[in-house]
């Protein structure tokens, strides 16, 4: 079992972009500190940031210095693979356009992630009405 305090911690983050010949020095040292069940919002003026680390808090790109902690566990220079596994498992998204597979229906779209877990057919489908009756979308 890995102990743990905090569900993620960054520390000293810092991430560069290519631009032309040059590095654009976005994150500069980011520290930070969730506790599981946390509630928090990230707030800053356009460009300062915000999707830059929302990107890497949900192992979809890496960064350049620091290190990010997910339930314990390092998350750098994981392979694709490694990184599903982490996103399947500790991270959720709700994106602003909300991405559902429209050859799905309401049930099969929440239960999808399950599928990737390798349960089985009647639980997943099970858990997602649950999980839509929940939200009040269950009709
Ligand atoms: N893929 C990229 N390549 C090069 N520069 C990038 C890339 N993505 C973002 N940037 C730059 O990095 C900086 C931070 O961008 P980011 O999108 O993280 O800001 P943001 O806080 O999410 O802004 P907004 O409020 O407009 O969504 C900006 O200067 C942006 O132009
Ligand atoms: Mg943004």
């Amino acid at each position: 079992m890995i102990v743990y305090t905090h569900m993620i911690q960054l520390q000293d983050i810092h991430k560069y972009y290519a631009v032309a010949h040059n590095k654009l020095h976005v994150l500069k040292g980011i520290n930070l500190q969730i506790q599981e069940g946390e509630l928090v919002s990230i707030m800053g003026s356009s460009g300062s940031g915000k999707s830059t680390l929302l990107n890497i808090l949900g192992i979809l790109d890496d960064y350049d210095k620091g290190l990010y902690t997910l339930a314990g566990t390092p998350i750098h220079n994981l392979s694709q693979a490694k990184a599903a596994y982490y996103r399947n498992k500790f991270l959720g998204f709700v994106f602003q356009s909300f991405n559902l597979l429209t050859f799905k229906n309401a049930m099969e779209n929440v239960a999808l992630p399950l599928y990737y877990q390798k349960v089985g057919r009647k639980e997943r489908n099970k858990l997602a009405m649950e999980y839509l009756d929940r939200v009040g979308l269950k009709e």
